[in-house]
C-alpha cells in the first residue's frame, strides 16, 4: 500500500467516518491513536494526517495531546474541531470556552467571495487567537470556522467535513487529499482482495485452513474470499445450534456447498436445546450458548487432524475499538473487547491465525463479498447475535416456541424485506407473557409475539423505527392467522438507551 493517510483519534465518535471517507476517496487511511510516536509516522510515511474531533478541552492538562514535532515534520495536516483546536494550542494560539458552543448545522462564511454554507459543528471551545503564521479563512457568527497556514501545508476546520450535514464536505477532504497532499489515488477495494490472495497462498502453502463460518457477512466473505485463494483446502466448520431463523442454516449450506471448500455442518440442535433446558436467565443462556459453542468447534476441529491455519472474519473496525495494534503509547481507552468469529478462545491450538478481513471496513468488506459472488441477501445481512434466537424467545427455550418465533419472524422479515426504505435491523421476539385471546369461537391463552424495527447508524445507540401502521397492521395479522399459538403482537417503541436492540 503506498499512499496512506493517518486518521489519528482524538476520541472523537466519527474517526471511522472520516477514514471511511479517505477511502472511499481512493486514498488508503488507517485510524492511529492521537499520541502515536513521532518514529512510527516516520515509518508509516503517510502522505498526510487528519487530527480527529473529540470530547475534551485542549487546555486541560489531562486532554489527549499529539507529539509537537507532529507539526514540523513537513506532512500536511488537517485538523478538525478538538484537532484544530490542538493543533492551535500546540503552536501557541489560543483556546478558550465560547459560552454558547456551536451545535447542529450552522452557516459558515469564507472570509473570501465565496457563498456561506451550511456545516455541522459540535463545539463548546473555540479558537480565540490564531498561531503566528496561521490566517482564519472562514468564520461563523460566533467563531473561527476555518483557519490555515498554507506555507507549512497546516490547515484547520471547526465543523466536521465527514458530516453528510456538512454541504460540500466531502470535497473539502477530497481537496485537502488531492491538492495539499498530492495523492494520486491509487487505492482500490480490488487491489486488497488480489494482496490479500497473494498472501494467503504465501503464508499457507499446501497446508489446509480451518475456518468458523456463522453465516454473517464477515465469516462469510472470509470463506468466499479463502475458497478464492486456496481452493479446496479451506475446511467450513458451520456449528447449527438451531437458534438460526427459518431455513438460514440450509441456505448456508446450499451457499457454501458449492464453492471450493469442505463445508461441515455440525447438527448440534439437540445437544445446544438440552444445555438451555429450563434456562431463563439472558445471561447464563448467553454463556452457555458460547461455550458449547466452543466445545463443539473443539471436538469438530480434533477430528479433522491437523491443521496449523485459523482463519477470522476479524474486520479493522473490531482492531480499532478493542485498541489492539496501534502503535500508540497508552492513552487510548479500550472501548469494547473484540469479539472473534463464534467467540473462539485465543489458546486454540494453531500455528497462526490469518484474519484477511481485518484492514477493511463492513462497507468495503461487502464490495468484496459481491465481487466474490456472494448472494446479495448474504451481503446486507443484518446483524444477528451469535446465540441466535435463544436470546430473543423470552426465558426457557424449546423446540416449539423456537418454531412459533422462527414463523413470526420469517413473516416480519418478508413484510419488511419488500419496502423501498428498511429499518437497519428488524426481529420478531417471543415473550414469555401470556395473555387471553379469541380465535372463532374459542378462547385463547397465547404467549405475546413483539415486533422489533430499529434505526441506526452504529447499532451501539438507535431508535425505534416508527414503522407505518399499515405495515404494523399486516405484520400482525398475518402473524396472528398463520400462526394458531399466536392472539397477540404488540410492538417495541423504545430506542437504545435506554432498552438494548436485542431484548435479552
Ligand atoms: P444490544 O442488544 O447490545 O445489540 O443493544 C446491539 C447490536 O449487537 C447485536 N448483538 C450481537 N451481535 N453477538 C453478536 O455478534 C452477540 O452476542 C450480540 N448481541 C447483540 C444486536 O443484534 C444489535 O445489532
Amino acid at each position: 500500500m503506498s499512499e496512506v493517510i493517518l486518521v489519528l483519534d482524538f476520541g472523537g465518535q466519527y474517526k471511522e467516518l472520516i477514514a471511511r471517507t479517505v477511502r472511499s476517496l481512493s486514498v488508503y487511511s488507517e485510524i492511529k491513536p492521537g499520541n502515536i510516536s513521532v518514529e512510527e509516522i516516520k515509518r508509516l510515511h503517510p502522505a498526510g494526517i487528519i487530527l480527529t474531533g473529540g470530547p475534551d478541552s485542549v487546555y486541560l492538562p489531562d486532554s489527549p495531546k499529539c507529539a509537537p514535532e507532529l507539526f514540523s515534520l513537513g506532512i500536511p495536516i488537517l485538523g478538525i474541531c478538538y484537532g484544530m483546536q490542538l493543533m492551535c494550542h500546540i503552536l501557541g494560539g489560543r483556546v478558550e470556552t465560547n459560552s454558547a458552543g456551536e451545535y447542529g448545522r450552522v452557516s459558515v462564511t469564507p472570509l473570501d467571495s465565496r457563498k456561506p454554507f451550511p456545516a455541522l459543528m459540535s463545539h463548546r471551545d473555540s479558537v480565540t487567537e490564531p498561531p503566528e503564521g496561521f490566517t482564519v479563512t472562514m468564520r461563523t457568527e460566533t467563531a473561527v470556522a476555518a483557519l490555515e497556514n498554507s506555507g507549512k501545508k497546516l490547515y484547520g476546520v471547526q465543523f466536521h467535513p465527514e458530516s453528510a450535514h456538512t454541504e460540500n464536505g466531502r470535497e473539502i477532504i477530497s481537496r485537502f487529499l488531492y491538492e495539499i497532499c498530492g495523492v494520486e489515488g491509487n487505492y482500490k477495494v480490488d487491489d486488497y482482495i488480489e494482496n490479500q490472495i497473494t498472501q494467503i497462498r504465501a503464508k499457507v502453502g499446501e497446508n489446509n485452513v480451518l475456518l468458523a463460518l456463522s453465516g454473517g457477512v464477515d465469516s462469510s466473505v472470509c470463506a468466499a474470499l479463502l475458497s478464492k485463494a486456496v481452493p479446496n483446502r479451506l475446511v467450513c466448520i458451520f456449528v447449527d445450534h438451531g437458534f438460526m431463523r427459518l431455513d438460514e442454516g440450509d441456505e448456508i449450506e446450499r451457499i457454501f456447498g458449492e464453492r471450493k471448500l469442505r463445508f461441515i455442518r455440525v447438527n448440534a440442535q439437540k445437544r445446544f436445546l438440552r444445555k438451555l433446558k429450563g434456562v431463563t436467565d439472558p445471561e447464563t443462556k448467553r454463556k452457555l450458548v458460547g461455550y458449547e459453542f466452543i466445545r463443539v468447534f473443539e471436538e469438530e476441529a480434533a477430528k479433522l487432524g491437523d491443521i496449523p491455519f485459523l482463519a477470522q472474519g476479524t474486520i479493522y473496525p473490531d482492531i480499532v475499538e478493542s485498541g489492539v495494534n496501534q502503535g500508540g503509547e497508552g492513552n487510548n481507552a479500550v472501548i469494547k473487547s473484540h469479539h472473534n468469529v463464534g467467540g473462539l478462545p485465543e489458546n486454540l491450538a494453531f500455528k497462526e491465525v490469518i484474519e484477511p478481513l481485518s484492514g477493511l471496513f463492513k462497507d468495503e468488506v461487502r464490495v468484496i463479498g459481491k465481487k466474490l459472488g456472494l448472494p446479495a441477501a448474504l451481503i446486507s445481512r443484518q446483524p444477528f447475535p451469535g446465540p441466535g434466537l435463544a436470546i430473543r424467545v423470552m426465558g426457557a427455550v424449546t423446540e416449539a416456541k423456537l418454531d412459533v418465533l422462527r414463523r413470526a419472524d420469517a413473516i416480519l422479515r418478508e413484510e419488511l424485506d419488500r419496502q423501498k426504505r428498511r429499518p437497519e435491523q428488524y426481529f420478531a421476539v417471543l415473550t414469555d407473557t401470556r395473555t387471553v385471546g379469541v380465535k372463532g369461537d374459542d378462547r385463547t391463552y397465547e404467549p405475546v409475539v413483539a415486533v422489533r424495527a430499529v434505526t441506526t447508524s452504529d447499532f451501539m445507540t438507535c431508535e425505534y423505527t416508527p414503522l407505518p401502521h399499515k405495515i404494523l397492521q399486516r405484520i400482525s395479522y398475518r402473524i396472528t392467522s398463520e400462526i394458531p399459538a399466536v392472539s397477540r403482537v404488540v410492538y417495541d417503541i423504545t430506542g437504545k438507551p435506554p432498552a438494548t436492540v436485542e431484548w435479552e
